[in-house]
Order: structure tokens, then C-alpha cells, then sequence
């Protein structure tokens, strides 16, 4: 399904839902240009999931854990991996296959790496918009009205 926002406190919001209704050994594949929105979304997840600690962008550490919360986080932000070789070092699969959520900054530059069944979700700026409006793009993901829920 595709949901537009038109302020980060919205994205945020859609993370939390979306944090809330997450499952173990779930990954989510999170792509989208620098500033799209992928560390927004990812604080409002952690937040639904009842992380208590702040979470920051992992860009210089490629991957926080956060265990505060209903399931281990991993967050992944892996826009300085220049070869998927190197995803190995920081025992990617271990934790990818793992009970934990995954949640992948950059996730296009892994895609190789990425289990079948990874959720992606794409953010892109809404060009017939003004500078605050995303369009999200989440395959395999819908809500119905008694909330969150997941299709397929
Ligand atoms: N609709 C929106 N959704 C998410 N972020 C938004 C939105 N509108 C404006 N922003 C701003 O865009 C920036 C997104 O930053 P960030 O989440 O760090 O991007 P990324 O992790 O994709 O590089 C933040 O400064 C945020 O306040
Ligand atoms: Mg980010």
C-alpha cells in the first residue's frame, strides 16, 4: 500500500504503527535518498516496539541494537557499505535470522543480502508537493480498520 505524509511527526507516526504491529524475525528493507525520511520512520517504529532509549542514526556504527523494547531492534544503516562482503564482518545474518526486527537504512545497496520476505518500504519526496510531503511505498504491508495488519 502506498500512504503519503506531509510532515515528519506524520512518518514518525506510521513507524509507530507499524512498530507495533511488528513480528518476530521481521526485516524491513527502508530505501529512499538521503533526508527521504528513513531515520524518521525508524524512531517512530522504535517507539511502537517500546524502545526506551533515543534512537540515532547508525551511519558511522552500520548497526545499533536496542533491547528496551517488546522485540530486539536492529537497526542497520549501511550507507557506507561498498561490497555486501562486508555486511558478513558485522554478523548481518545472525541477526537478520534472528527473533529480532530488522529494520535496513539503504537497504538498496544490500539487496542481494536481503531475505526473500523482507518488507521494503520506499520513501520519496512528493514531487507535486511541497518540501515536507512523502510518498511511501510499502509492499506487503496494509492496514485495515481495526488497525495495522499484514496482507500476503
Ligand atoms: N513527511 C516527512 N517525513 C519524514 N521526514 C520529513 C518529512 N518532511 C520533512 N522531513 C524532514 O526530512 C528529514 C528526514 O531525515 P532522515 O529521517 O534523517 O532521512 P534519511 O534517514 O532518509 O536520510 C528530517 O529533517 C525531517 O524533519
Ligand atoms: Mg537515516
Amino acid at each position: 500500500m502506498t500512504i503519503r505524509t506531509h510532515s515528519a511527526e506524520e512518518t514518525y507516526a506510521l513507524g509507530t504503527r507499524l512498530g507495533k504491529m511488528a513480528q518476530p524475525g521481521q526485516v524491513y528493507a527502508l530505501k529512499g535518498d538521503l533526508g527521504s525520511g528513513k531515520t524518521v520512520l525508524t524512531k517512530g517504529f522504535a517507539a511502537g516496539l517500546g524502545v526506551e532509549e533515543p534512537v540515532t542514526s547508525p551511519t558511522f556504527t552500520i548497526l545499533m541494537v536496542h533491547e528496551s523494547g517488546r522485540l530486539p531492534l536492529y537497526h542497520y544503516d549501511v550507507y557506507r557499505i561498498s561490497d555486501p562482503d562486508e555486511m558478513d564482518e558485522i554478523g548481518f545474518d545472525e541477526y537478520v535470522y534472528g527473533e529480532g526486527v530488522s529494520l535496513i537504512e539503504w537497504a538498496e545497496k544490500v539487496e542481494e543480502l536481503l531475505p526473500p520476505d523482507a518488507f521494503a518500504i520506499t520513501i520519496e519526496r512528493d514531487r507535486a508537493g511541497g518540501t515536507d510531503d512523502r510518498v511511501i511505498r510499502m509492499e506487503g504491508i496494509s492496514f485495515d480498520e481495526n488497525g495495522p495488519g499484514k496482507d500476503g
